[in-house]
């Protein structure tokens, strides 16, 4: 059977599929070196040519707008490329893109738990640009749980997990790597203590009531391409609620990320600078009373 044949049952019957080096090593290269600057610019409103920081207790940022922003690639033309992949034929004319987002995220000890979105019909696509192995957020499923009419609101229970536990698919890879899942099923990462850099792209029944963001237009990408496909890219839910759409649309939450991350590194260096202080004081003074001791 075709690799890709293969890959797309695999999908369509137990939920999760990863196709190797979608994305070129050279392709990787480009993109990685213009998020480099991107995440290194503090952005407070969301709009521009940066990123912003989530409210983490580990470094994790966003890409708000892709589509507006980064020039390596065109990145509507890719996400096209994906769409055409996750959805079948017969469902392309109702489906739409609902979400783009590109983000990184380090220094988290802890593993995603193994959840589920509870969106029946939402499709998503994650592209590593880096990491992805056990110890950079590699990505775990539970193959079939996408056919299960299971009641889980969220999270699994110890229990309910160690049910499932012979199902768990690792999908860690490497850079370039597509990884492709519906994310009813129960889905976790590995913890990601090393950089972990992702695309990641939804797809939903326009129909559906679920968040969606409206994707931003940059007219330089507009090829042939997008334009004769400009359809999935549209959609009347006007909503703003997605996951970074209150990023977005209050600039003030950035800010006061910022705020208590500068607080609390003031605080750590006061408090750094006064033990010095005191253990200075504490030698002049030892010297002091060995020379009356004497
Ligand atoms: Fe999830």
């Amino acid at each position: 059977m075709d690799q890709n044949l293969f890959l797309k049952k695999q999908f369509n019957n137990e939920g999760y599929s990863i196709i190797k080096n979608f994305l070129k090593e050279d392709i990787v290269k480009k993109i990685n070196q213009e998020l480099d600057g991107m995440f290194s610019q503090v952005l407070f409103n969301g709009f521009n040519k940066g990123s912003i920081t989530l409210d983490q207790t580990y470094p994790r940022e966003a890409i708000t707008t892709p589509c507006i922003n980064i020039k390596s690639i065109n990145l509507m033309e890719l996400i096209i490329d994906v769409f055409n992949l996750v959805v079948d034929d017969e469902k392309k004319k109702n489906y739409v893109v609902t979400s783009v987002m590109i983000f990184t995220e380090k220094k988290n000890p802890n593993p995603l738990k193994f959840h589920t979105d509870l969106r029946r019909g939402m499709y998503r696509a994650q592209i590593y640009l880096k990491g992805g192995d056990k110890n950079s957020g590699g990505f775990r499923y539970i193959k079939n749980s996408n056919n299960l009419n299971h009641g889980i609101s969220h999270e699994l229970s110890h229990t309910e997990l160690e049910k499932y536990k012979k199902d768990i698919v690792d999908l860690t890879g490497t850079e370039g790597d597509l990884i492709m899942f519906d994310s009813f099923g129960f889905h976790g990462k590995y913890p990601c203590l090393n950089e972990r850099r992702t695309i990641l792209l939804e797809f939903q029944p326009s129909d559906s009531d679920y968040p969606k963001t409206q994707i931003d237009f940059n007219g330089s990408l507009m090829t042939n391409k997008v334009l004769s496909n400009l359809n999935i890219f549209i959609h009347n839910n006007n909503k703003n609620d997605h996951m970074l759409d209150n990023y977005k649309n209050n600039y003030l939450i950035n800010f006061k990320i910022w705020l208590s991350i500068i607080t609390n590194v003031t605080k750590i260096a006061l408090k750094e600078g006064l033990k010095k202080i005191n253990i200075k004081i504490n030698r002049k003074l030892n010297k002091i009373i060995k020379k009356f001791t004497f």
